[in-house]
């Protein structure tokens, strides 16, 4: 078997992360040192998916404080708050990003250090339990997925929720990766995700990678695939989940709730209890973000539309609760009622207080 795909890289203090603009043609690993590295590189994509921006949020604060040199404990400080103000603002909707930042604040902010190399080993500690909580639970996330999974069964999925998204795994394709280590015969459509194609450049490349069969099709099939071909499940990541179970996820997965109701086939959120956000009671409070016409208006470089026409361009949408299945987490699986489920399982934990 090939060795597990990491995108997100910690050794000797350095950090290096795949860069995924590249795939699927080339598979490079690029240092990330600076404030701006950081920023471009969430921005543009090099890292993305909820998990990995949450690890990669944590590794990126640490490696830029030591790569600025600060002279005593107070201007590392200054440093990290000031970096964690500016890689919160690079994308607002995935609620891991937030969480692991103030998960790094709160150590240095709320815990006394005596020298500055103290402040340094507490931070790295927490960025390192960041990274190794988060790559358990999508491994736990594939083992409770997985009983889901009977031998011979065909998944649909959109974008990439695989463990280019996360630390290691992925948290949709968690559990077709056990299922298929287990033995069992599983075949995957995977979405190609437009505007940037995460599912044709990722997620069909990171399933060959491991040998695992996969169909990629346009995101206009999905419906005459589930007409027409036996799928017997979606499974898709998220981003941020409301208390009551209604789910952002990649521009997309909304239109495909609808058609997987529509036929009858169950549709399944795959999560680690981080995309969980407790303080919104649904999703119209979860901020959508909105990106770059250019992305929509430009193919390979090409214009593709009019000049000067209007474009929308939504990252992420919100699936209703009611179209949702279950919630595979580390947890458990997830079945509605999802306001009482979902607080009952994830806990107090993600509620500010
Ligand atoms: O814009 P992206 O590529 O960061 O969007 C990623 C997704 O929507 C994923 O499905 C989600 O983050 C879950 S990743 C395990």
């Amino acid at each position: 078997m090939k060795p597990h795909l990491k995108p997100i890289l910690w050794e000797n203090r350095n950090l290096h992360i795949i860069d995924q603009t590249l795939l699927p043609g080339a598979l490079n690993h690029i240092p990330i040192t600076t404030l701006q590295e950081a920023e471009d590189a969430i921005k543009l994509l090099k890292i993305r998916g909820a998990p990995a921006l949450g690890i990669f949020a944590g590794f990126a604060l640490l490696a830029i404080v030591i790569h600025e040199k600060p002279k005593n404990v107070s201007e590392a400080i200054q440093i990290i708050n000031h970096s964690a103000d500016v890689i919160k603002k690079t994308r607002p909707t995935a609620v891991n990003l937030f969480w692991a930042t103030d998960r790094i604040l709160k150590v240095v902010n709320n815990t006394s250090h005596e020298t500055l190399n103290n402040l340094l080993n507490n931070i790295e500690q927490e960025a390192l339990n960041i990274y190794q909580e988060e790559t358990k639970a999508c491994e736990q996330i594939g083992i409770y997925g997985s009983s889901l999974i009977k031998n011979s069964t065909t998944i649909l999925t959109h974008c990439n929720a695989g463990a280019l998204a996360t630390g290691e795994y992925g948290t949709a394709l968690s559990p077709i990766y056990i299922a298929y280590e287990e033995g069992k015969s599983v075949h995957v459509y995977a979405d190609e995700t437009r505007p940037l194609l995460q599912g044709a450049r990722l997620t069909a490349w990171e399933l060959q990678y491991a040998g695992i069969p996969v169909t990629l099709i346009c995101d206009n099939m999905a419906g005459q695939v589930m007409k027409e071909k036996k799928v017997d499940m979606v499974i898709v990541g998220a981003d941020r989940i409301a208390k009551n179970g209604d789910t952002a996820n990649k521009i997309g997965t909304y239109s495909l709730s609808v058609l997987a109701k529509y036929h009858g086939i169950p549709f399944y959120i795959s999560a680690p209890s981080s995309t969980f956000d407790l303080n919104i009671s649904n999703g119209s409070q979860i901020p959508i973000e909105e990106r770059n016409p250019d992305e929509i208006y430009f193919f390979n470089n090409k214009r593709i539309a009019p000049e000067g026409i209007s474009i929308y361009n939504p990252a992420f949408d919100v699936t209703p609760a009611e179209n949702i299945t279950a919630f595979i987490t580390e947890k458990g699986i997830i079945y509605p009622p999802f306001d009482k489920t979902i607080p009952k399982t994830i806990g107090n934990k993600n509620e500010k207080k």
